[in-house]
């Protein structure tokens, strides 16, 4: 049923921008609330997929489409539903280029989007994660542009996303919601809004604090992954078994929380989102040493990885040069099928480069290339223990049969520290 505000017809309660790992569970929540939702998205082909019933992410099956595109869910190119929209939410993609440095074209081009469509009295958010003051110094003057002011004719707020894709227990409607609006009007609109559908608001002072809570989750991640990271290679020359080592410490009921080491960071936040914090410092002269130091850690890891795989197959007498090398799980995090910035990538090239043939086993991965050049893929996991001189587990997807890693691999690396320690199997 059409509803107005003011004199205009309102089609849709939300318009997301961004149909992507974040956009969709957004959308999913407010459906479900009873909202209707309009996606607009610049990929024609996944407009196409989602319009035909098919998901293209982790965290929603085929049927959960199916299910929104019953109810009031429809996905278009158009960015003219925009202006039959009570709430719009962007929430389109914020990579670094190739000089590492925040690029912001999603975000400018969505928002131009909007602003040609903005009409009086919508709520225009951001969710995308960014550097602190973008909605004030970039969204906002976009939006104005079209004749209307934010905090007078229309409400602009910043709300970032705190989506765990794949997370069995924090979903959109159980994860607390960091508001901020540009006025005190835009704020209790933004958080009347987000209260239809998410358990707890937490309003914050402006859009600055916004932004930079979000910022400040993701570098104290960062930040704690490479302190275990460090930790776990110093523990190899010490020999120290870290897992054991970090189960202890976490038996601490205070002031500890446990991080465990891993093959390297990946995905679209952790290794990306703390630059976007540093060059935003970096303009006013400063540095921001935890998080550049924390980066090169993690980024370290990979290499290490490769060296003691090749340790390991030095041990048992053979060499990485011509070793048939198979990783288990290349995607950045287990059970989801997103492969960006997964460090299996430079392992992949690393082990490559010292004369390995290297092979994969990811269920959820049919192709995968490592910078560039396809990398064969065995789908049986039985299969690859069978041929592979070492496999690596990267991501212990729920599917993979560990027992089965433990007993059938020749040599096996544990870079995630779920296999018992045995003759064959060490870890990281
Ligand atoms: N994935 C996560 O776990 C996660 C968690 C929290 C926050 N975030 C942040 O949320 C934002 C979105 O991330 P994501 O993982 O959903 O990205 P995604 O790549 O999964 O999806 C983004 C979608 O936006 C679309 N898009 C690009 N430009 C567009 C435009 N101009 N107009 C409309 N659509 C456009 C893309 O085609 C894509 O479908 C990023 O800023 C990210 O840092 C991501």
């Amino acid at each position: 049923m059409e509803q107005s505000r003011g004199s205009r017809v309102i089609e849709w309660d939300l318009v997301v921008m961004g149909l992507g790992y974040v956009g969709m569970p957004i959308a999913r929540a407010a459906v479900q609330a009873g909202l209707r939702v309009a996606g607009v998205d610049v990929d024609r082909a996944r407009v196409d997929r989602l319009n035909a019933g098919s998901s293209p992410v982790d965290d929603l099956s085929d049927a959960d489409v199916r299910e929104l595109l019953d109810q009031r869910f429809h996905a278009t190119t158009d960015p003219r539903a925009v202006a039959a929209a009570d709430t719009v939410i962007i929430c389109v993609p914020t990579p670094l280029d190739q000089d590492r440095r925040p690029d912001l074209g999603a975000v400018t081009s969505a928002t131009e989007m909007v602003a040609d469509n903005l009409r009086a009295d919508t709520l225009v958010v951001l969710e995308s994660t960014t550097w602190p003051g973008t909605t004030e110094q970039v969204v906002r003057p976009l939006l104005e542009k079209s004749g209307l002011g934010a905090g007078t004719d229309f409400h602009l707020a910043y709300s970032p996303e705190r989506i765990d894709p794949g997370n069995p227990h924090y979903g959109v409607r159980n994860t607390p919601k960091i508001v901020g609006g540009i006025t005190p009007g835009c704020l209790d609109r933004a958080a009347a809004f987000y209260g239809k559908f998410v358990e707890r608001i937490v309003p914050v002072r402006g859009t600055r604090e916004a932004e930079m809570a979000k910022l400040l989750e993701n570098t104290y991640r960062q930040v704690n992954i490479a302190l275990v990271n460090e930790i776990a290679i110093l523990c190899e020359d010490l020999v120290i078994d870290v897992w054991d080592t970090i189960s202890a410490a976490a038996t601490k009921p205070f002031g500890y929380q446990a991080f465990r080491p891993g093959p390297g960071v990946g995905g679209h936040c952790i290794p990306i989102d703390p630059s976007y914090l540093s060059h935003r410092v970096r303009r006013l002269g400063h540095q921001f040493q935890f998080a550049e130091l924390a980066q090169q850690i993690n980024d370290r890891m990979p290499k290490y990885v490769v060296d003691r795989a090749v340790r390991l197959l030095h041990r048992h007498g053979q060499c990485a040069n011509g070793a048939n090398i198979i990783l288990l799980g290349v995607t950045y995090k287990p059970d989801i099928a997103d492969g960006r910035e997964s460090p299996a990538e430079p392992i992949a090239g690393h082990l490559g480069a010292a004369g390995a043939r290297v092979g994969y086993v990811d269920p959820l991965i049919a192709d995968w290339c490592a910078r560039g050049v396809p990398v064969p893929r065995t789908e049986d996991l039985g299969d690859a223990l069978a041929t592979a001189d070492l496999v690596i587990l990267l991501q212990p997807h729920r599917t993979f049969d560990l027992d089965l890693i433990a007993a059938e691999g020749a040599l096996v690396l544990d870079t995630r520290g779920v296999l018992p320690r045995s003759e064959t199997v060490e870890r990281l």
